[in-house]
């Protein structure tokens, strides 16, 4: 069955204010381009060629102005708004018709990275059911999903811990067979009122569904003012495969 593509890009973007003002943090300038062409060519170069674009209502105008229909990325879009930022699992869950029961390839709309998404994808293909994530090596894990690693498995994910279990980052690049809406049906706000994807990947751990992969090139989110100073000068000296 043919993977599709998603792009989860809503959110407040309130760590970069007053540059979200106005705009969406997706549409601020990376690079030569805004931020959300990165996941949305990593998604192309997977060879997926449909992808739904999750946003807020401030903004939504500007996100179709700017991206259309998809012609010039040679894929085929459609949008979904998010009427609030309910937290990440919660923007999945509006893709749930777009997906019609396909697997879906998941990229947060501020996640840049080096490596080509593809050979990820075809590891996701190849496995048939459950969930697959990619973990980075980072100095800073407490600002992130930190996975519990015994052997090659991950056997729990804490979200955001005060004291991290490792160094490994649980980045934004998810990949999920058709279980993932009735699982994020279950799921219940955490202490800062958002759905969690965090939940959701535990609940594949505990299922035995869940897959892992440690990525090799760099990675970073965009999310605030250092990380994206951090992405634009990644990007100008090893720009992204596709
Ligand atoms: O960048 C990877 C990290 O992203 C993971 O390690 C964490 O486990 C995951 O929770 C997330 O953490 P953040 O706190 O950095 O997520 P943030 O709220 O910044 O949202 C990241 C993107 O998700 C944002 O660029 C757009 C999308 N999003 C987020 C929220 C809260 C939505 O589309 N809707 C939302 O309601």
């Amino acid at each position: 069955m043919n993977l599709k593509g998603i792009v989860l890009a809503g959110g407040t973007g309130s760590r970069l204010l007053p540059l979200t003002k106005v705009t969406n943090k997706h549409l601020l300038p990376v690079g030569q381009k805004p931020m959300i062409y990165y996941p949305i060519e990593k998604l192309i170069g997977a060879g997926i060629d449909e992808i739904l674009i999750v946003t807020g209502t401030e903004h939504m105008g500007d996100m179709v102005n700017l991206l259309g229909s998809g012609p010039d990325f040679h894929c085929r879009f459609t949008y979904k708004v998010q009427d609030e930022a309910g937290g990440i699992a919660q923007a999945l869950s509006l893709a749930e018709n777009f997906a019609h029961g396909a697997p879906v390839a998941v990229i947060l709309g501020d996640n840049i990275f080096e490596d080509a998404l593809q050979p990820y994808a075809e590891a996701f293909r190849a496995q048939r059911q459950g969930a697959r994530i990619i973990g980075k090596e980072v100095s800073d894990p407490e600002r992130f999903g930190v996975a519990e690693v015994v052997g090659d498995r991950v056997v729990a994910i804490e979200e955001k811990p005060k004291s991290p279990k490792s160094h490994i980052a649980v980045t934004g690049i998810y990949f999920y067979d058709s279980q993932v809406f009735e699982i994020i049906r279950a799921c219940r706000p955490s202490a800062r009122g958002e759905l969690e994807i965090t939940d959701v990947n535990n609940a594949y751990i505990h299922k035995g569904q869940l897959r892992f992969h440690l990525m090799t090139g760099w990675w970073s989110d965009a999310g605030t003012f250092s990380s994206l100073a951090h992405v634009n000068s990644l990007v100008a000296q090893w720009p992204p495969k596709v």
